[in-house]
Formats: C-alpha cells, sequence, structure tokens
C-alpha cells in the first residue's frame, strides 16, 4: 500500500532545492558567522542573503539600520516565546483562546507569574472576535499592552482577520504580535502595509529545514533576551547561527513565494476534492470553519460518530497520515482547545481530524484517500 501523506499542517517534505541548498553550504566548510577571517565572512555573507530572500518574501527591508529585524531561533516555539517574553514593558496581554500552545501555554505561565492576562473569544466558525477584542481594548487601562493572535489557525486553517485586529490595535495604542507559522509561505504577506508589531515563523512549515525559525519585529522595538551568553543577533539570542539552516529557510521562502498563485490553485482544488467528495458519500461530516477564510491546504473535518484517535490509528493502518489536532497534542487524548473554544458540540470535537495538503499531493492521492477514509469511517461510526 502506498503511504500518503496528508499532514503538511504539523510539517512538510523538504524541498529538492533546499537540500541542494544545505548540502552546498555544509560541504562548503567551517562556517561561523562571528569569526573575523574569511571563513567567517562568507558565513556571514550567507546568512546575509538568506536574510534578504526573506524580506523580499515578506515584504519588508531589512538591512537598514535601527529599522525592521530578523531574530533566527530554532522553531516557532522558541520564536514566539522570545517576543512574548521578550517585548518590554508589557503589563497586560491580550492572547485569543486559540493560540497554538507555544503561545497559550506562555499565557499561562505569564498569569501563574502574576501578569494580568486576558483571553478572546472565537465564534463558531473559528474566527477570533474582533468585538471582543475591542470590548477588552477599550476597557483596557494598562499603560502598555501586547496583543497576540495568530494568522491562520493550525488545527482549522481559519484565517485571521489581521488587518482589522491591526487597526484595532493601533488605534488603542498597543503592540501586536502575530503568530504567522502556518501562513508564511502559504498565503501573500506584505508587512509593510501593515501595522504589527512582531510575526514568528518556521521553516519547516514550507518545505525547509526542521531546527530554523524567526522573529520579525519591527524597527524601534526593543526584545529582551530570554537566554544569555553570547553575543550572537545583537545578544538578542545568543548561541552561534545555524548557517546552513538559514540559508535552507532563505531558499524555501524564496521557492515558495515564486510559487504561490499555481501552490495555492492546486492546494484549494485538492482540497476541495477531498472535502467535496467525503460530503457526497457522508452527508453528515462537518467541515470545520467552512464558510470563512481559510488557508488553502488544510481542512478540518469531524467524522460525526467515530472517535478521532480510533480514526487515526485506523488510518495510520491505511496508511494514511493526517492529526487529531496541533502535531504536539496528536496522540494524548485532551479534546481540542481550538474546537472547545468554538463552542462546537462534543460529537464534533470527539471526531475531528486534520488533513493538509502540500505541492507534492496529487489528485490520484486524494481519489485514493477517499476510498481509504470511507473504509475506516464505514466501520468505525456508531
Ligand atoms: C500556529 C503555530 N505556531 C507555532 C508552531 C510551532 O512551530 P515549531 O514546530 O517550529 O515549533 C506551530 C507548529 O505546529 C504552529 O502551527
Amino acid at each position: 500500500m502506498i503511504p500518503i501523506y496528508l499532514d503538511n499542517a504539523a510539517t512538510t517534505q523538504v524541498d529538492p532545492s533546499v537540500i541542494e541548498c544545505l548540502q552546498k553550504v555544509m560541504s562548503e566548510g567551517p562556517a561561523n558567522p562571528s569569526s573575523l577571517h574569511h571563513r567567517g565572512r562568507y558565513a556571514r555573507y550567507s546568512v546575509e542573503r538568506a536574510t534578504e530572500q526573506i524580506g523580499q518574501c515578506l515584504g519588508t527591508l531589512l538591512d537598514q539600520p535601527g529599522g525592521d529585524r530578523l531574530i533566527y531561533t530554532g522553531s516557532g516555539t522558541e520564536a514566539n516565546n522570545l517576543v512574548i517574553q521578550g517585548l518590554s514593558k508589557v503589563h497586560h496581554y491580550i492572547f485569543s483562546r486559540i493560540e497554538h500552545p507555544s503561545v497559550l501555554e506562555v499565557g499561562k505561565w505569564l498569569q501563574k507569574q502574576g501578569k494580568s492576562v486576558s483571553w478572546i473569544d472565537a465564534d463558531h466558525n473559528g474566527t477570533i472576535c474582533l468585538e471582543h477584542l475591542d470590548f477588552l481594548l477599550s476597557s483596557d487601562e494598562s499603560p502598555s499592552t501586547l496583543v497576540a493572535t495568530m494568522w491562520a489557525n493550525n488545527e482549522t486553517g481559519v484565517l485571521q482577520p489581521i488587518e482589522e485586529i491591526a487597526t484595532l490595535c493601533k488605534a488603542a495604542n498597543v503592540r501586536l504580535h502575530v503568530d504567522a507559522t502556518q501562513c508564511v509561505g502559504k498565503i501573500p504577506l506584505n508587512l509593510n502595509e501593515i501595522d504589527i508589531t512582531s510575526i514568528t515563523f518556521s521553516a519547516h512549515k514550507f518545505h525547509g529545514p526542521s531546527g530554523i525559525g524567526a522573529s520579525w519585529i519591527s524597527g524601534g522595538q526593543t526584545i529582551e533576551p530570554i537566554m544569555f551568553g553570547g553575543e550572537q543577533q545583537l545578544e538578542t539570542r545568543p548561541g552561534t547561527e545555524p548557517v546552513a539552516l538559514i540559508a535552507g529557510m532563505g531558499q524555501a521562502l524564496a521557492v515558495a513565494c515564486s510559487g504561490l498563485d499555481q501552490v495555492t490553485k492546486h492546494c484549494l482544488t485538492l482540497r476541495d476534492q477531498l472535502e467535496r467528495e467525503l460530503l457526497i458519500r457522508f452527508p453528515d461530516l462537518v467541515v470545520q470553519g467552512v464558510g470563512v477564510p481559510r488557508l488553502p491546504g488544510t481542512t478540518c473535518i469531524s467524522f460525526v460518530g467515530a472517535d478521532r484517535q480510533s480514526m487515526l490509528m485506523a488510518l495510520d493502518l491505511e496508511g494514511v497520515a493526517c492529526s487529531s489536532g496541533s502535531a504536539c497534542s496528536s496522540g494524548s487524548s485532551p479534546p481540542s482547545h481550538v474546537l472547545t473554544a468554538m463552542s462546537r458540540p462534543k460529537v464534533e470535537i470527539d471526531s475531528a481530524l486534520r488533513f493538509a495538503v502540500s505541492k507534492f499531493s496529487t489528485s490520484y492521492e486524494i481519489d485514493d484517500v477517499i476510498d481509504r477514509i470511507s473504509r475506516v469511517y464505514s466501520r468505525l461510526r456508531r
């Protein structure tokens, strides 16, 4: 049986040109950008080149003194931690209830430290509630507040109204951090056109290598380090930069952005094919967030009457890789905090699976997966 990988929201296959780039940089020789000799200067050049590629894809200039800048991290999780814990002089934090654990758990930890933390509700479709954010901001008496929301949800793929959120934050004169881990390289972004303080992302979500993420910080913002012991990256994130991984991230994003229209069409076609054909066979399935803007390749489907963990394991035996929530919580039993925040009925929460296609998925695979899912669901539904 041919395995079918539909877990591209968890991680993606590395693009062949990225593997080539990693191999090239790694085989060129030792690379520590802090070294003053020729090898060090070459390593620094590789980092600067990748930074330029990333800046071009995000619509932001990253080489101006005191301007917008990138801080490379080991993952999206670290990037979120760094920004939320590191943005200086925050007295009140406002997070949405549907954040990835790398934001949610920082919020809970801050709360335990005695910080003032508020939570924005989401509606039935999985969209952050603008009225609630507006209410929280208008009753906010803190001298300095940070709002943190995601751009695209990792479980449902629902795209959040970031422009409207940014407008509300600007009117209230508060800072906005956006976790863009699920959407960088998947939708067009122009950070020059929108008032955001910081975004975070991670290369392995867009066919780049694992082990490299980044925080983009707008000019004039100060980030306090959460680790100490080195002067790299202006001491904000000490540690020798992983030059090959950074070059691989630049290459991956350049490839993603240059083929964006085509890949978007491809993923939309496959995702719609999957949803349409499954709904024809099983009209009582529920596609979460179906009426609102979503990422092109991600779908969250509730197989009402079945148990998501049993479905996941049975699909794995059928060679289908998908997920029952975010990758970090798959395999564990707590129900999705995202679907819970959306106030979905328990039967939908207990039976929800996430499928995410990529540019490497094929229509043939989707036809095949529809048959495999149908077999499993017919057997496991009560
Ligand atoms: C929305 C979101 N934020 C952050 C992360 C964490 O990224 P990483 O796996 O690079 O730590 C993920 C990963 O699934 C994610 O989907």
